[in-house]
């Protein structure tokens, strides 16, 4: 089975949704950029504030701060099983960082998963996100509601709207996808790795399309 992987797409394309999923069933780390530098910003670190100042406004948080806060991450013993690596890279540099990281580490990419969606589809679906607080669970207020509207089904917590999703932040957020990370499929591919997943689709047969990939 392949436990080596990176999920790219645009903004709201259900990485993170399915990355979920698909740690839980497979037991392999989720490892979010993104989630991470959340996590850093409610535990009020110095590398949250800096990153808080990028992630609000729907910029790149430099490479140089990312790169190293991943090595870290990979220095954790669970990496060993595999990995779902979401949001990262998201440039080419990154890109090259992560091979030699995987290099010294002995590793190499299984595969990297193409999750595709219409810009029209992400900001219906980035605005109408709601995120638990508590456990990190992904709903939409149409598309996943919760049972109880803005309560957790897992733990009963208030759920929250991200800051970067408002459709202002998300039009930069996608113009930035376009120019820094789009390059990225072009790179996966001419090494060979890159699957596309139609994520414009219900939750469960992208998740089926994603097992018979990773031969799970
Ligand atoms: P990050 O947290 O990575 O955000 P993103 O890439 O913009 O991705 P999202 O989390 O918005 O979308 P997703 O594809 O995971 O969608 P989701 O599954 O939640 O990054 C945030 C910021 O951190 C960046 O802007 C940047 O500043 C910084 N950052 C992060 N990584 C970085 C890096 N490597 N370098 C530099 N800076 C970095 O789904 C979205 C919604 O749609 C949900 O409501 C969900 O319920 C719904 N949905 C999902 N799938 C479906 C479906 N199949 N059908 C219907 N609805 C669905
Ligand atoms: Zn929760």
């Amino acid at each position: 089975m392949k436990t080596r992987m990176i999920f790219v797409g645009p903004p709201g394309a259900g990485k993170g949704s399915q990355a979920k999923i698909l740690s839980e069933m497979l037991n392999i780390p989720h490892i979010s950029t993104g989630d991470m530098f959340r996590m850093h910003f409610k535990n009020n670190t110095p590398l949250g504030q800096l990153a808080k100042s990028y992630t609000d406004q729907g910029t790149l948080v430099p490479d140089s701060v990312t790169n190293e806060m991943v090595r870290d991450r990979f220095m954790q013993e669970d990496v060993k099983k595999g990995f779902i690596l979401d949001g990262y890279p998201r440039n080419p540099s990154q890109a090259d960082y992560l091979n030699e990281l995987l290099s010294e580490l002995g590793w190499s990419l299984d595969v990297v998963i193409n999750v595709t969606s219409p810009d029209e589809i992400i900001i219906d679906r980035i605005t109408g996100r709601r995120t638990c607080p508590v456990c990190g669970s992904i709903y939409h207020i149409t598309n996943q509601p919760p049972k109880v509207d803005g309560i957790c089904d897992k733990d009963g917590a208030t759920l929250v709207q991200r800051k970067d999703d408002t459709k202002e932040t998300v039009v930069k957020r996608l113009s930035v996808y376009h120019e820094e990370t789009y390059p990225l499929i072009a790179y996966y591919k001419s090494a060979g790795l890159l699957v596309d997943i139609n994520g414009n689709r219900d939750l469960k047969p992208i998740t089926n399309d994603i097992l018979e990939i990773l031969g799970a």
